[in-house]
């Protein structure tokens, strides 16, 4: 019998990517999502869909019942909100109540990943030598992090759980929205950097953290937790570099001082006011993106679920450009 697996965020970037490759793994894939998700990029992989009522742990039980799937990936959550609030209930109470059904719903249930995220543990100092570490004491800089950080810690206290909580790093790839920005400012010949000081960084291709979330369904591990990255650390100009290189292209760096970037979040924020969405940068954000060093270490997640990163910086960044090129985004 072929296994189900449920992916929530079905129609989010990452998600997108969690459905290509549990569909190469050969699981029978439901993508849960939203009257309002757009889903026609989704067509080719001829997927079905279900619905969730995050708010209500018997509805969820329900449905997950109805379907008996052996696996959950919990890939949906807001990365950019309005309030505070709604971080906290759509990472961290909508997570509680979907691992509440899980566990206490009878179904054939191997494993439950959950998509958390290196902000919730936060960025080190500069100068720190060892990397951010599963084992780090939590720190997370914005609200974003923290609704993150509560939901590990709901998870954790499901009993019966058979949890994985992946944390990857900045998600980069195909129909990825915001680092896309900082792509298409270079492809315009112009190179903008938060402040003048030094920061190290660190990625994931997209499709390496597909593949981690793959071998995390077949873990036998439960209640552990894993940074996700390709295991590099990348100062602040390598993105740029390699996307210059890449692309052929020539930039103008400028250092904007980071009081006039927080003024600019704050005018980007006013002229979304009426809107439902929030800019890429916001004041919140900013924390994150001015944070000195988001080095952290994957040994763990080489070790125990035996993840072999395939992509460096320039090899992910080359099929991402090239897609942004070949579907018109840049
Ligand atoms: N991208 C990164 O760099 C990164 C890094 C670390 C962790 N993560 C985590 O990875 C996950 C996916 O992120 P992403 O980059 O793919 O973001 P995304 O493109 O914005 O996708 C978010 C997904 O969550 C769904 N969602 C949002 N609010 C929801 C709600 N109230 N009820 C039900 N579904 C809701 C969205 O559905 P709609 O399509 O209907 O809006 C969408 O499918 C998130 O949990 C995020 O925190 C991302």
């Amino acid at each position: 019998m072929t296994e189900r697996v449920l992916i929530t965020g079905g129609s989010g970037f990452v998600g997108y990517h969690l459905i290509e490759a549990a569909v190469q793994a050969g699981l029978e894939v439901y993508a849960a999502v939203r009257p309002s998700s757009e889903v026609a990029h989704l067509q080719a992989f001829g997927i079905k869909y279900t619905s969730l009522d995050f708010s209500d742990v018997d509805a969820i039980k329900r449905e997950l019942e109805e379907k008996q799937y052996h696996y959950i990936i919990h890939a949906a959550g807001i990365t950019k909100a309005k309030q505070a609030g709604d971080y906290v209930r759509v990472n961290a109470e909508y997570t509680r109540n979907l691992g509440e059904a899980a566990a206490g719903a009878g179904i054939p249930l191997k494993k439950f990943v959950f998509i958390s995220s290196l902000a919730a543990l936060g960025p080190t100092a500069y100068e720190e030598v060892i990397p951010i570490h599963e084992a780090s004491a939590a720190m997370p800089v914005t609200a974003y992090g923290k609704s993150k950080l509560l939901a590990e810690k709901y998870l954790a206290e499901v009993e019966r759980l058979p949890l994985v909580v992946l944390r990857p790093t900045a998600v980069y790839g195909p129909r990825e929205k915001d680092i896309f920005i900082i792509l298409k400012t270079l492809n315009l010949g112009l190179e903008p950097y938060i402040g003048s000081k030094p920061q190290w960084l660190s990625f994931v291709y997209v499709k390496d953290l597909a593949k981690a979330v793959i071998q995390a369904l077949g873990a036998s591990i439960n209640g552990a937790s894993y940074n996700v990255s390709d295991g590099n650390r990348y100062n602040r100009y390598a993105l740029a570099s390699t996307t210059k290189y890449i692309l052929g292209k020539k930039s103008v760096r400028i250092h904007m001082p980071i009081g006039m970037v927080r003024v600019m979040a704050r005018l980007l924020e006013a002229l979304y006011a009426t809107s439902s969405k929030m800019p890429a940068l916001n004041k919140e954000k900013l924390n994150e993106l001015a944070a000195e060093n988001w080095h952290c270490s994957i040994d763990k997640l080489k070790e125990e679920l035996g993840f072999v990163p395939e992509y460096d910086l320039e090899k992910g960044l080359q099929q991402t450009l090239q897609w942004y090129k070949e579907n018109k985004w840049l």
